[in-house]
């Protein structure tokens, strides 16, 4: 079935949370960060704005970005995340398209995800590789000893 995208809805939320969790990558405290996120941009938070990819009305992937406070028309990509079944068909990178295509529209000039060097998040640096960012800087033992943050940026100039 093919997914279409739209809003992340106040009913939706529960299944973020879950999908999210369902990953299996991240730690329960990144877990609620996510909610809370999308708890802010419900409250209407300019700063969090989500995008939800669909298949009928069941929440299959999303992704929740924002501009960079302190910056020139940088932007933060804070969560992309697909169901854990439905990885490898394409859910991510539609997200991902259409996240640069909003933040083209609205000038933005640079795009910062920040991940891990885990072996586990080995497939999700390669994904970001593979549409056009650079793994632009590390900084040792960020998350944990031995598990280093690893920022891409991508510009969209
Ligand atoms: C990373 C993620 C968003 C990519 O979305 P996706 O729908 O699985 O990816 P697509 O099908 O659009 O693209 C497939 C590409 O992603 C890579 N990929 C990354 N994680 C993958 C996974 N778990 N399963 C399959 N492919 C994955 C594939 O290697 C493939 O790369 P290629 O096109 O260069 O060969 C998704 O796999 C995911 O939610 N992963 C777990 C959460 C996560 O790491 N989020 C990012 C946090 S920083």
């Amino acid at each position: 079935m093919s997914c279409s995208l739209r809003p992340v809805g106040p009913a939706h939320r529960a299944r973020l949370e879950q999908l999210t969790r369902g990953t299996g990558l991240f730690r329960e405290e990144e877990v609620a960060t996510a909610v809370e996120l999308l708890d802010e941009s419900l409250a209407g938070h300019d700063d969090y704005q989500f995008v939800g990819a669909f298949e009928a009305d069941r929440l299959v992937g999303y992704a929740c970005w924002g501009p960079t406070p302190g910056t020139e028309a940088t932007h933060d990509l804070y969560w992309i995340v697909v169901d854990r079944e439905q990885q490898g068909s394409g859910i991510g990178t539609r997200l991902l398209r259409e996240v640069e295509s909003r933040l083209t529209a609205h000038g933005a000039r640079l795009v910062v995800v920040e991940t891990s060097s885990r072996a586990d998040y080995a497939p999700t640096r390669g994904f970001y590789e593979s549409r056009g960012y650079t793994r632009t800087a590390t900084i040792p033992g960020y998350y944990a000893p031995g598990d280093d943050l690893v920022v891409f940026t991508k510009d969209l100039t």
